[in-house]
């Protein structure tokens, strides 16, 4: 897709999202209700990386950093023991590792008896999405996935106080990533901190017979279409290519953080055929599943 159809879509995207992740510390424990809101999952999660707190390589020249909080359920209070928190991003050099074993700058880490996670790593720098775009310069950004049982998976990216490019990208400029950019605060100790606290939200459960009927390949106009479940996320595969990760909204449909389909309704059809409706903004696709695997 071209960087300026992308964009545009992916604002959409964005707008559709309303819940603003909030989170006060009233001294006593984190204060609020609304979950962490998801951001694009973007072309670069690998599942499976290592389960690791440091991810620091011995000879980088990157800043770093300690990542840490809480994962709290949804009435903001009670932690998640756990949970699985996985995070990846690029080098010091703009590079992600996409290919090699030894998952550089990607890692998971569960939470302990009191909600924490913290990972050592280093600051990511600016990426630049498309070589030849000047304009698709995305500001220094992790990514992470949290998941638990029973609470809704959470896909987001945290991004950083006064970050170049932070204006002007779609996803960080976006109403919904205000309480994801953090300040990085020096320590004493000499290490720079960030600090993010997660609130999941319930997970609407939805019934395994479902997922293994809506789970599989479809053909939708002149492309190909795949879903696969992945803990409680459905992911979305065009032509081979991640593109979106959803959330189970009620009603056989999924909503989520992905790059241009925020909304997909499935039909179980009376001859026993599935049918995706996936819609945008401005276009609705859709197509029957016609392989299982
Ligand atoms: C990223 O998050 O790394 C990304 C997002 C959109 C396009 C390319 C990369
Ligand atoms: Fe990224």
């Amino acid at each position: 897709m071209e960087r300026r159809d992308f964009i545009r879509n992916a604002s959409l995207t964005a707008l559709s999202m309303s819940a603003f992740g909030n989170l006060i510390w009233d001294g006593v424990h984190f204060v609020g209700d609304t979950p962490t809101t998801t951001d694009i999952l973007g072309p670069f999660y690998r599942p499976g990386a290592p389960i690791r707190n440091n991810l620091r390589l011995p000879n980088t020249k990157g800043t770093p950093i300690i990542l840490k909080g809480n994962i709290l359920k949804e009435d903001g209070k009670t932690p998640l023991k756990n949970a699985l928190v996985e995070i990846w991003h690029c080098d010091e050099n703009e590079v992600y590792d996409n290919a090699t074993d030894d998952y550089k700058y990607r890692g998971g880490q569960t939470t302990n008896s009191k909600g924490k996670y913290e990972f050592k790593t280093i600051l990511p720098v600016p990426y630049k999405a498309d070589q030849a775009d000047e304009s698709s310069w995305r500001p220094a950004h992790i990514h992470m996935r949290i998941s638990a049982p029973n609470q809704q998976d959470l896909i987001t990216q945290i991004y950083f106080e006064n970050g170049k490019y932070v204006e002007s990208d779609p996803w960080a400029s976006a109403p919904s990533a205000v309480n994801r950019i953090l300040k990085i605060t020096q320590m004493k100790s000499g290490e720079s901190e960030v600090l993010f606290n997660v609130i999941l939200g319930k997970e609407i459960p939805l019934d395994a017979k479902v997922y293994e009927k809506i789970t599989g390949l479809y053909e939708v106009d002149d492309f190909t279409v795949e879903f696969i479940k992945s803990d409680d996320a459905l992911f979305m595969k065009r032509n081979g290519q991640l593109v979106a990760n959803l959330n189970y909204v009620g009603n056989n449909t999924f909503e989520g953080g992905g790059t241009s389909f925020p909304k997909v309704h499935f039909e179980l059809l009376k001859d026993g055929s599935v049918k995706a409706n996936i819609s945008t903004k401005s276009k609705t696709y859709s197509g029957l599943k016609f392989l299982k695997y």
